[in-house]
């Protein structure tokens, strides 16, 4: 029996892990056959084996799996279980990860640098105020340089610390002047995990993109059980790979595809301080643009007016009417995909007895007893417009915020507008609007699929899947055709 028949035996045989993996049991057989599993499944595997508890270090040799060049800074702070991350010192020194490791005071109560130092054969860094470290190393440099910040473990209080934006050493310093990834392992006394001021701490974190590697639930070394035990260093290591490998996968996946997305509100005056807007916050747009930045698309975000701090795209443009946001919608093009998530405003209003269908912005509507007319005069519609226009985007995709019929209303929009995707949500009684987690519907001219309620994040992450295989159908079709 060859290496890899013996490690798809011990993760449950052919049929379980083809099952597990969702893939066809003769590509496990393939496999066997060959001894040998693609690189690009093994994340798949590793990630099973930890599911499952099964060390297959003898199977896939570690530097093999591990063979990713990237920089690691270990923050270990002082909790019970800092003991563990010498563990994560060993199995990090036998992949090709460049590591640095940073140990607060109170961890040195439980290890010492020298420890640190001897296992991972490089200084370790313990002081911010440290004259020689600032000349060599100094604490930026430490910051801004790994790809990934892993705290294991990460004690309540260096989260306490991160969310509310103390640097009072150098772990927590770092933590504050880092562009990188962070990846936090918590890790504490069950009540210390499930008090209010953690969980807010955890939730603010979560909110600012830091990634949560979860404590396990067990019994703890003081003698209580619930859930705050560092989960094991290889699990730890299995998903700090998983993240990583993921990220570099995705960072091409949408290399050199141009992508124009509308979020927000558009708001109309009616006269010099009112207007007529909705309540789009630009949430589920924002979201879309970063996750579409993530896998390597030039974003270009056309906004309404919003309270939330932009995304990280290649270009973001701010306009008020829907007028406006056509007209910059219309200079982007062409453009390889086009999605319309902003909540455009239907129709403009203009005072019954202005001129030219115009409002006076300079003059204020006086305040009367008398009945107020207005005339609502339809705006243009933008995804209208563009995936008619001889200009028109591979792939064009609309949103639709409906209160009934959603099914029904988001596919015929789907027809007149001539898109190739609906995404359609129940805004109802004030549901979405403003909220973190959406339940949407995507309508094409084939299929319904009703999503669950997930944060406006994940929907964008599978957004991003269903555009990426969107594209490789439409590149296929080119072929075809
Ligand atoms: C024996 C002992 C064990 C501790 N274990 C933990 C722990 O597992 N998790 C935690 O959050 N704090 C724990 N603490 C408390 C932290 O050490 C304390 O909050 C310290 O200020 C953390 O500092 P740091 O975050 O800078 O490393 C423990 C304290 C002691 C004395």
């Amino acid at each position: 029996m060859n290496k890899i028949s013996q490690l798809i035996s011990l993760l449950g045989g052919t049929g379980a892990v083809a099952e597990m993996l969702k893939i066809q049991p003769s590509t496990i057989s393939n496999w066997k056959k060959l001894n040998k599993i693609p690189s690009t499944k093994h994340t798949a595997v590793l990630e099973l084996s930890s599911q499952l508890d099964v060390n297959i270090e003898n199977f896939l040799p570690t530097k093999k799996l591990y063979n990713f060049k990237f920089k690691i800074l270990l923050i270990i702070s002082g909790g019970i279980a800092s003991y563990k991350s010498l563990e994560i010192i060993r199995l990090l020194k036998k992949t090709d990860v460049e590591l640095d490791v940073v140990i607060t005071k109170s961890a040195q109560k439980f290890i010492t640098p020298l420890l640190v130092t001897s296992l991972n054969e490089k200084k370790c860094y313990i002081d911010l105020f440290s004259v020689d470290d600032e000349a060599k190393m100094n604490h930026i440099k430490l910051a801004r340089s790994p790809d990934i910040i892993l705290v294991a473990p990460a004690t309540a209080n260096i989260m306490a610390k991160l969310a509310n934006g103390l640097a009072d050493d150098l772990a927590s310093t770092i933590l504050l002047a880092s562009f990188s990834k962070i990846i936090l392992a918590p890790s504490m006394n069950p009540v210390m995990w499930n008090n209010l001021a953690t969980r807010e701490n955890y939730t603010k974190l979560l909110d600012r993109g830091i990634e949560f590697i979860n404590p396990d639930t067990g019994d703890m070394a003081c003698g209580e059980s619930g859930t705050g035990r560092l989960p094991e260093p290889k699990s730890i290591i299995n998903y700090v790979f998983s993240y990583f490998h993921e990220n570099r996968i995705l960072a091409s996946q949408l290399k050199n595809i141009s992508i124009l997305i509308t979020a927000g509100p558009t708001v109309e005056e009616i006269d010099p301080v009112r207007f007529v807007s909705n309540k789009s916050s630009g949430k589920q747009g924002f979201e879309i643009a970063s996750e579409l930045t993530r896998r390597g698309a030039k974003v270009t975000l056309i906004s309404g007016p919003v309270n939330i701090p932009f995304p990280n795209c290649e270009n973001v443009i701010q306009v008020n009417t829907a007028q406006e946001m056509l007209d910059n919608v219309n200079r982007q093009l062409p453009t390889d995909i086009l999605i319309c998530s902003a909540a455009v405003a239907d129709w403009k209003f203009i005072p019954k007895n202005n001129t030219n269908n115009r409002i006076n912005t300079h003059n204020k509507i006086k305040k009367t007893d008398g009945r107020l007319l207005f005339e609502a005069l339809k705006n243009p519609d933008i995804l209208e417009t563009v995936s008619k226009s001889n200009l028109r985007p591979k792939i064009v995709i609309g949103f639709s915020a409906e209160t009934n019929n959603i099914k029904k209303n988001a596919y015929s929009k789907l027809k007149s507008k001539n898109a190739d995707l609906i995404i359609a949500n129940d805004v109802s009684n004030n549901k979405v609007f403003g909220e973190d987690f959406n339940k949407v519907i995507l309508v094409d001219k084939n299929n319904y699929e009703e999503w669950k309620k997930q944060s406006k994040k994940s929907v964008a992450y599978h957004l991003a899947n269903k555009i990426h295989n969107l594209l490789i159908n439409y590149n296929q079709r080119d072929i075809d055709a």
